[in-house]
Formats: structure tokens, sequence, C-alpha cells
């Protein structure tokens, strides 16, 4: 069975003409990649925030794990973990700490399974131990992503949900990423990776490509 599913999705923001996703189908295998590209605008980042569970489809299903998705939430969040494509907008705790403890204090009670889920998920992006105690607006644009991302591995979602997540950083930082995927991956976890240019940075995985133009998506051959 499919980790996750979109069948025949259509969705269109609350007060605008046109649909940002138009009859978009999508199956996610477990422990696999796909990287979906395309232009500004194409419904990228609309299509992770549908497979978030954050936005509903106006027409077609969702399923997590072969059953609709929106009747299996909030539980199912925990399964999945979605980057922005602006750290930025993720990182909302004055220290970097408490940013990657966030989601582990609400599903652990004891603080000791608390500080091992954010020393395990630091180590994972090789974010230096100095800098767990820094406060997160003093980080450079890079160590922000990485956080950002640790915030998110530190509940081991079996989903990653990645929206541009090589943009801005320079060639070791892409690689830090591609590492910690390939690892996802190997423990059986998926990944979507959604990009404007990343044929470079995704040089190195095993990937299933796919191409997004005008809110419809299709396989890209070769
Ligand atoms: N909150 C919103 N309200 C109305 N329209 C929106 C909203 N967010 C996005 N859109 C529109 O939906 C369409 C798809 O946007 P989306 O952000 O998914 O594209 P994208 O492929 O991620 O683009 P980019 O590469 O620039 O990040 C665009 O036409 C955009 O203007
Ligand atoms: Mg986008």
């Amino acid at each position: 069975m499919p980790l996750l599913e979109l069948q025949g999705v259509w969705y269109k923001y609350p007060g605008s003409l046109d649909y940002a996703l138009r009859d978009v189908s999508l199956v996610v295998e477990e422990a696999k990649v796909y990287v979906v590209a395309g232009p500004n605008g194409a419904g990228k980042t609309t299509l992770l925030l549908v497979m978030a569970g954050l936005l509903e489809p106006e027409k077609g299903r969702v399923l997590f794990r072969g059953k609709p998705l929106k009747e299996q939430l909030p539980g199912a969040r925990r399964h999945i973990g979605l980057l922005f494509q602006n750290p930025e907008h993720m990182l909302f705790n004055p220290v970097v700490y408490d940013e990657i403890a966030y989601v582990p204090r609400q599903l652990y009670t004891s603080e000791e399974y608390v500080r091992r889920a954010v020393e395990e998920a630091a180590e994972m992006v090789g974010l230096k131990h100095e800098l767990l105690m820094r406060p997160t607006h003093m980080l450079s644009y890079g160590e922000k992503k990485l956080v950002a991302l640790a915030s998110i591995l530190s509940y081991k979602p079996r989903l990653l949900l990645l929206d541009e997540p090589y943009t801005n950083l320079s060639r070791d930082y892409v690689e830090k990423i591609n590492n910690i995927i390939r690892r996802h991956v190997e423990e059986g976890g998926s990944a979507v990776i959604v990009c404007h240019e990343c044929l470079d940075s995704i040089r190195g995985l095993h990937v299933e490509r796919l191409y997004m133009e005008s809110g419809r998506i299709r396989p890209l051959s070769q």
C-alpha cells in the first residue's frame, strides 16, 4: 500500500479565479524519493500543502496509508514533516534547542527523551553543538535551513515534504541535505522534494522525477 496518494486533486485558493492544482494524481510509495520540478507559480508549494493536509482539495482524494488523510488528522501529522520554502517562516522559538524540541515536547513527557531527540536530530543535520543554545535569529541562512530540517527530523516523520530545500545553499550544505534524505530512505521513509532548478543538487540521489506546470503534473522522461 502506498504511503500517500493523491487522486484527481483540484485546488483553488479562496478568492482566486484559477486553479492552483488541476487534476493532480500522484502515488508516494514507501522508501522512495520524488522530485517535482517546475517554474514559479506552477503549484509546487500548493501540492505539498495539500499532501500535508494543510489545504483541503476542492475535488479529488488524498489518502494516507489507503484511508482519507482528513479523517486521520491531526494524528497523521506526526508522520509528515513539511519543510517550508523559507526557513524564516518556520522558526518561531527564540532558541535553537527549543525549536528542535518543540514537537518532541508534545509527544514525550520525559525531558530526557526530548533531549535525546534533539541531539539525534542535530547530529543528523550536522549542527554544531554550540549552536543549540544560540538565538535562532543569530544563525546564517544555511544554518536556519538545517535547524528547520532538524525540527522535523526530531519526531521521525515517515514522509518528508521538502519545499525548495536547496535554494541558496552551498554545495556542502546541499550534500548534507542529500545525506539526510539518503539515510531517511534507507530507514524506509519517503520524500517529496519540490524545486525550481535542482537538477545539479539531486545528482547522486536515486529519485523519480516529475514535472509541474500550470497546476498539472506529469512524469518527466529522462
Ligand atoms: N495564498 C494564496 N492565495 C491565492 N493564490 C495563491 C496563494 N498562494 C499561491 N497562490 C497562487 O497559486 C499558484 C501556485 O502557487 P505555488 O506557490 O503553489 O507555486 P510554486 O510552484 O510553489 O511557485 P514558486 O516556485 O514561485 O515557489 C500561483 O498562481 C499563486 O499565485
Ligand atoms: Mg513554491
